[in-house]
């Protein structure tokens, strides 16, 4: 069924003009390093008017994952008319073609490139034409009909017309794609010396593929390695900053601890309603605010211990819920549960845990100081995922666009007496209980979203 010529030299004035095409081809081709404009000038070339080839060339790449020969780009003689431009001297052995970015753009939105793209051809199919070129890399050279009952060579049918060439990219020893070409308009037969010439230029267009796609992987490997630079040397810094801020945490807590025990012995001593008491109860109240945020510093910049044991994720949730009791009243907050049929059992440390829903829940009040909803959710993630949602949903004013990116990063706060680490230690204490933590604004508000793993059932 599929030909395998054997490809006689060209005459020698053939030959010459032959050499002098395929040394342009060669320029071309050496001349850029991006996959996407190689293989359009290489198609171009192919079907230029000016290189009186054929009228149409179609670009097929193999996958080697999925052993399929993908359809990548298509090029008429229509779309490749206009636009080659010869950088150089036409006549002179060191010119070369070059394209404009609208002709890519145009020759890539075109129908028949489209077609192509949407192509995928089983390598392993059987179909003796992908074996001939793919495995046994070898020309094809199809004048008449192909056969009628492969699938391979009905889709080749459907995009080609009966006299069709197909001829293997190869590099490094191996296989990498095929370019097939025809002429439907004319119908014009493919000459001995056209297939010999596109024989030799497929060698050499396989060796520019493999090494765009070569140094498009190093380059993805660099821009990987240069963004993991970036994140760790940010890990640092965060660590550097952290380590600073909690060696001036502890140096602070002695000061605070004698400011804190002398206000507190000035209150007692002073008559109350006096402006004296009112400067002391301030200084001790500041204190007490400040050895908060001491006590936050610490318990971010330490190596969390946690203690893990099977504990109801309800109760967790339902104790954090009692803690905040003042804090809502305070906001004017109302707040309404509810929690899926469970059981909700899960190893985790609870103390830990109560530390997430607390720092949730009173973010949600200072998000609506003026009185509000809280919504508290438990429900199971999804039918396959052995994980609890707690979801805490408020109506408060909602985090802005540019705030949500940055709102678990330890010390980001835009509070005016806030540290920025609740919902960073909230984010690590999930994390170190193989959960995760989603913030996204909804209707009214913001809603957090705690991902836990729950225990197995016995
Ligand atoms: N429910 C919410 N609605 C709107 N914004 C929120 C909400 N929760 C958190 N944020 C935003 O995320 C920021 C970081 O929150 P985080 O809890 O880490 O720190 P904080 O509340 O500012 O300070 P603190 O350390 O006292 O908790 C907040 O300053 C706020 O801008
Ligand atoms: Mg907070």
């Amino acid at each position: 069924m599929t030909a395998s010529p054997i490809l006689q030299q060209p005459a020698i004035d053939s030959r010459l003009s032959g050499q002098a095409l395929l040394y342009q081809f060669s320029n071309t081709m050496f001349s850029t390093i991006r996959l996407n404009k190689l293989t359009h000038l290489i198609l171009t070339a192919l079907t230029a008017p000016s290189s009186k080839l054929f009228e149409r060339s179609i670009l097929f790449l193999c996958n080697d994952k999925s052993e399929v020969l993908q359809g990548m780009l298509g090029v008429t003689r229509q779309t490749s008319s206009e636009g080659l431009l010869i950088i150089g001297d036409q006549n002179a052995l060191g010119s070369r073609w070059d394209i404009s970015e609208e002709l890519v753009a145009k020759q890539r939105s075109d129908e028949f490139s489209a077609l192509v793209r949407r192509s995928r051809i089983e390598i392993n199919s059987g179909c003796p034409l992908v074996r001939q070129v793919v495995t046994e890399r070898t020309l094809s050279h199809i004048e008449c009909s192909i056969c009628n009952n492969c699938k391979t060579c009905c889709f080749i049918r459907q995009i080609c017309c009966n006299s069709f060439a197909a001829v293997p990219l190869t590099a490094r020893d191996k296989t990498i794609g095929m370019i097939v070409v025809d002429n439907p308009e004319s119908g014009r037969p493919i000459t001995q010396d056209e297939l010999y010439f596109l024989q030799l230029l497929a060698n050499q267009a396989g060796m520019a593929i493999e090494n765009s796609i070569l140094y498009n992987k190093v380059e993805d490997a660099n821009t990987n390695l240069r963004e993991a630079r970036e994140r760790l040397l940010h890990g640092e810094k965060l660590a550097a900053i952290g380590e600073m801020a909690a060696n001036l945490a502890h140096e602070l807590k002695n000061p605070l601890i004698t400011i804190g025990g002398f206000a507190g012995r000035l209150l007692k001593s002073l008559p109350e309603e006096t402006r004296e008491h009112h400067y002391a109860d301030t200084i001790a109240a500041e204190v007490k605010r400040l050895d908060r945020m001491i006590a936050d510093i610490l318990g971010f910049s330490r190596k969390p211990t946690i203690c893990f044991s099977k504990c109801d994720l309800t109760e967790v949730v339902q104790s954090s819920i009692a803690c905040c009791t003042t804090a809502l009243e305070d906001s004017g907050v109302t707040l309404t549960t509810s929690i899926a049929d469970g059981p909700w059992l899960l190893h985790g440390d609870a103390y830990q845990l109560k530390q997430v829903f607390l720092n949730l829940i009173l973010n949600a009040c200072d998000a609506m100081s003026g009185g509000g909803q809280l919504s508290i959710s438990i429900r199971k993630s999804s039918p396959k995922d052995n994980s609890a949602i707690v979801e805490i949903k408020d109506t408060g004013k909602g985090i802005p666009k540019d705030v949500l990116p940055r709102i678990f990063s330890p010390f980001f706060t835009t509070k005016q007496h806030g540290t920025g680490l609740g919902l960073a230690i909230a984010n690590r204490i999930a994390i170190n209980h193989y959960g995760s933590i989603e913030a996204e604004n909804c209707e009214d508000g913001a809603s957090f979203k705690v991902r836990l793993p729950l225990a197995a059932l016995d």
